[in-house]
């Protein structure tokens, strides 16, 4: 299954169903672009044979950044630069999708000292985020043109389709949680409300891009948060996702209160779902039974016969992975072919809980950056410098554009 290939809703056939999920670069200059550095990245991806790769965040307001080092995309003057990314990152013949993104209030304090959010609820995180400003209505317009234009913009620079990001708590997911989305207007309270950003910008890019192009969202299972968008909420919002319209629905789950997509919390998980080892597996089952939406579940895979297995059931239609990208990236078409059964599962852990998220994305985050840079990985990284790497990384990128 895992090498067979499949059709989206739009008419577009991906050539298997492995996709490189997400994962952010942090390696763009002071002029916001791709360069040099996402090229070697994304060819040797490509040279793998996923079937489909997205890219990290792409930041739709340069002025709000989910990570310094960001692509933005504003005008017509990242064409070029984007236009060199995407051959680079469509090498194999693959379909290669921009991930399309606004922070919110998870936008670092060393990018802005006043980021917007739905509400002004501050995002408490060892003093790493402003407490932001809430939107105007004009603001909330301006984003949803934002989005439309950056989508415009990709697909004019090559991308094969793109993803408008619902998920991880960045701002379409704080419209969708009532837990950050206080607002008393059209656009908070009831969940049709807070799923009114989404789907006008689903809606929009529609629209712009036309029927025969690919759009994906990245949508959270839930935020793992008390008070805090739920399962019910997420599969309300897939039935409306499904009724207008999506080629791919991605699913995943946490904020950065609760990064589940990376460090899953296992107490009071049942053993059953313990021992699976792609978390939201379970989700997916219950999307199934509302929708026939294409479905990509990303999340802990690691072995050919689970990924096979999940497949052949139905469970799912697309097996997303994102860390075995950065530690194996030489082995993913061996585990294509068949040659390779298991990712090795590299978990970083400080034992200070409030840092194991961190550490994990930190760890990560650099071996991406030694990988773009065309050097040896670094598994041996320890766990507190993996802590700091990505304040530290933001630290260096916010001095350099200052001074
Ligand atoms: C270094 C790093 C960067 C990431 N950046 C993004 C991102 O830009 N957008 C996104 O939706 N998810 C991002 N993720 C989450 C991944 O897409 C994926 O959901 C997560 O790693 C779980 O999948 P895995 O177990 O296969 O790694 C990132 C993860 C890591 C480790």
């Amino acid at each position: 299954m895992l090498t067979t290939s499949l059709t989206l809703p739009c008419g577009a056939t991906l050539r298997n169903r492995l996709a490189k999920a997400a994962l952010t670069e942090r390696l763009s200059r002071a002029d916001y672009l791709p360069n040099e550095l996402h090229r070697r990245l994304y060819q040797s991806w490509a040279e793998q044979g996923p079937g489909l790769m997205l890219t990290g965040n792409i930041m739709v307001d340069k002025r709000y950044l989910e990570s310094a080092g960001n692509v933005a995309v504003e005008d017509e003057s990242a064409l070029p630069a984007l236009q060199q990314w995407t051959q680079a990152g469509k090498a194999n013949g693959q379909h290669l999708w921009a991930q399309l993104s606004h922070p919110g209030r998870q936008c670092s304090i060393l990018v802005t000292l006043r980021p917007l959010a739905p509400s002004a609820v501050k995002l408490k995180k060892l003093g790493l985020f402003a407490k932001p400003r809430a939107m105007t209505e004009a603001e909330i317009e301006e984003v949803i043109q934002r989005f439309v234009r950056t989508a415009g913009l990709c697909k004019e620079g090559g991308f094969t389709g793109i993803q408008i990001h619902a998920a991880h708590g960045y701002l379409l997911s704080q419209f969708l949680s009532p837990r950050t989305n206080r607002r008393t207007d059209a656009w908070g309270g009831a969940l049709e409300n807070r799923a009114r950003l989404l789907m006008t910008i689903l809606r929009e890019t529609r629209q712009a891009l036309g029927s025969d192009f690919p759009i994906g969202v990245k949508l959270n299972s839930a935020d793992f948060q008390r008070g805090g968008f739920v399962e019910e909420d997420a599969l309300q919002v897939v039935r409306w996702l499904t009724e207008a319209g999506v080629d791919l629905l991605e699913v995943s789950g946490g904020t950065y209160e609760h990064l589940a997509f990376l460090v899953m919390d296992e107490t009071g998980v049942k053993e059953s779902t313990r021992r699976r080892e792609a978390y939201f597996l379970d989700f997916a089952r219950k999307v199934r039974q509302v929708s026939d939406v294409p479905l990509m579940v990303t999340g802990g895979f690691r072995s050919r016969s689970f990924a096979e297995e999940a497949l052949e059931r139905g469970e799912l239609d697309v097996i997303g992975m994102g860390r075995p990208f950065l530690t194996e990236p030489g082995q993913v078409g061996a585990f294509l072919r068949g040659e390779l059964e298991r990712f090795s599962n590299l978990k970083v852990r400080t034992g200070f809980k409030n840092l194991e998220d961190m550490a994990e994305g930190g760890f990560y985050a650099r071996q991406l950056i030694l990988l773009a840079r065309g050097k040896a990985l670094r598994l041996d990284m320890s766990p507190l410098a993996a802590a700091l790497f990505v304040p530290l990384h933001e630290m260096r990128k916010a001095l350099g554009k200052r001074f």
